[in-house]
């Protein structure tokens, strides 16, 4: 297939990302496994050879948003009848022919266990001029551990997934039936794939999976969780470590004291509590309570004071009442996350809650919404503003959206900060000087540079 396709000029690959973290791995995967057959990333649709989207179906309107972007792509494909439109990740598992019916200038519809065969289906396309569907889980799940490409050189943080699918089946999620089951990658693979994005200038990486405590307990590798991060924080070159999602249920003590002992390891912990209210949880099948909930939380605080947690939480859930309400607000008080992604229950196909009674209204889910929201961002401000006055060690990402002559990045608990300074800083940990608080950033100066401007030797002693 290579040697055939090979001689022809770099064609253009469009991809669309939506969704979760686990995605844009696998773009980037789709991106490197293309290049053989002479595809190389091209920022504009239009001028594409092959557009791939790669879908979401974990909330409400994914399967809309899918639809309503193919529509757009259609005059696309009316200008430029060789272009390639190819539909993967978990709408497409979800979906499978009904969209090559309802989508008729779609070429290629491949499910979540069809990443890897994309380079086959594309040729298949090409030579056979045929669309194809492939929403198999034959393939081993086994993610192969690839190189950075040349096109990927150059960012400081990567993402790595070391497990795919959950077997936890929350009542409300969809993950399960589009992803299916928990699979844990070889350590050795994550390992010598974290050693590849080192060489080529990686930084940070965030270690992906449905529910990252869980790793290696199915099968067994031999190879736990934290004894997996244990020897990631080995790694020479590599400066920051983060990870997930975590399910509260399987925050083992052993995880928690890895907070304490492995110094790359960022105070940050993304840790979705879903609800407060314990009659809630209990029929999202959490299998938490919310006491429990708080306990995790302590004994993370008790080793690391200043992590960051953050959390996730479903407001009208079938059957929630004002006082189960209520419940999620005095926990969110309680425990004053760092920053919270608040979403509204919605249907999703095949999850048990969808045949659910007691549906809440739209009108009452979103009220609920706005309650939490404020309270949040409350916190959140409060949280930033602290931080004024103090150095915190950002690691740069990339120039800033706002300015040519800012930088962006993130403190090791995941604050984002802007400041003055040029791409050369991409990939270094700068000391900054925080000076200003927004809801969603901060802004400072980088210490040395501004010392300098005042002509004063030294520096603020180095607080992060
Ligand atoms: N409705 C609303 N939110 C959902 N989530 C997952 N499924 C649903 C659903 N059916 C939220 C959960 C999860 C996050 C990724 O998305 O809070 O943690
Ligand atoms: Fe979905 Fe629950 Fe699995 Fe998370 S743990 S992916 S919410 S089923």
């Amino acid at each position: 297939m290579k040697s055939k396709l090979s001689h022809l000029r770099p064609k253009g690959l469009h991809i669309v990302t939506m969704g979760c973290q686990m995605n844009v791995y696998d773009s980037q995967q789709m991106e490197r496994l293309l290049e053989p057959m002479n595809y190389r990333p091209a920022r504009d649709p239009e001028k594409a050879d092959l557009i791939l989207l790669n879908t979401c179906s974990i909330r409400e309107k994914a399967e809309h948003k899918v639809y309503s972007l193919l529509g757009r792509l259609a005059r696309l494909k009316r200008k430029k009848p060789g272009l390639i439109i190819g539909v993967g990740g978990c709408v497409a598992q979800q979906e499978g022919h009904r969209i090559l019916e309802r989508a008729p200038h779609v070429d290629i519809v491949f499910g979540t266990f069809a990443l890897r065969r994309i380079p086959r289906l594309v040729w298949q396309v090409i030579e056979k001029k045929r669309r194809v569907v492939d929403i198999g889980a034959t393939e081993l799940v086994e993610p192969p551990c690839i190189r950075p490409s040349q096109f990927q050189r150059g960012r400081a943080t990567a993402f790595v997934t070391i497990m795919t699918g959950c077997d936890n089946f929350c009542t409300y999620c969809v993950v399960p039936y589009v992803r299916g089951r928990e699979v844990s990658r070889r350590p050795e693979a994550i390992l010598k794939e974290i050693q590849y994005l080192v060489e080529a200038g990686v930084r940070e990486i965030t270690l992906l999976g449905q529910n990252v405590n869980a790793y290696g307990m199915k099968k067994g590798h031999g190879c736990d969780f934290p004894t997996l991060l244990e020897a990631v924080n080995g790694i020479e070159g590599l400066k920051r470590i983060r990870f997930t999602t975590s399910h509260p249920k399987d925050l083992s003590d052993a995880l928690i004291a890895a907070f304490g002992s492995l110094n790359k390891l960022a105070p940050h912990i993304h840790l979705p509590v879903q609800s407060g209210s314990d009659r809630v949880l209990k029929h999202m099948n959490r299998n938490y309570t919310r006491d429990y909930y708080l306990e995790r939380v302590e004994s993370l605080r008790n080793v690391r004071p200043d992590i960051a947690i953050t959390s996730d939480i479903i407001v009208g859930f079938p059957g929630e009442e004002e006082i189960d309400f209520k419940e999620t607000l005095s926990l969110v008080e309680t425990v004053g996350f760092d920053n919270l992604y608040i979403f509204k229950y919605s249907d999703r196909p095949n999850v048990a809650a969808s045949r659910f009674a007691n549906k809440v209204p739209d009108d009452i889910k979103s009220e609920r919404f706005s309650r939490l929201l404020e309270l949040q961002a409350g916190v959140t401000l409060r949280k930033n503003r602290s931080v004024v006055g103090t150095i915190q060690e950002v690691l740069v990402e990339g120039l800033s959206k706002k300015s040519d002559e800012q930088v962006t990045g993130r403190t090791p608990c995941n604050m984002i900060v802007n400041f003055p300074g040029t791409k050369q800083l991409i990939g270094e940990l700068v000391p900054v000087k925080i000076e200003k608080a927004f809801s969603h950033s901060l802004f400072g100066f980088p210490v040395n540079r501004r010392e300098d401007h005042y002509g004063r030797k030294g520096g603020t002693p180095y607080a992060a």
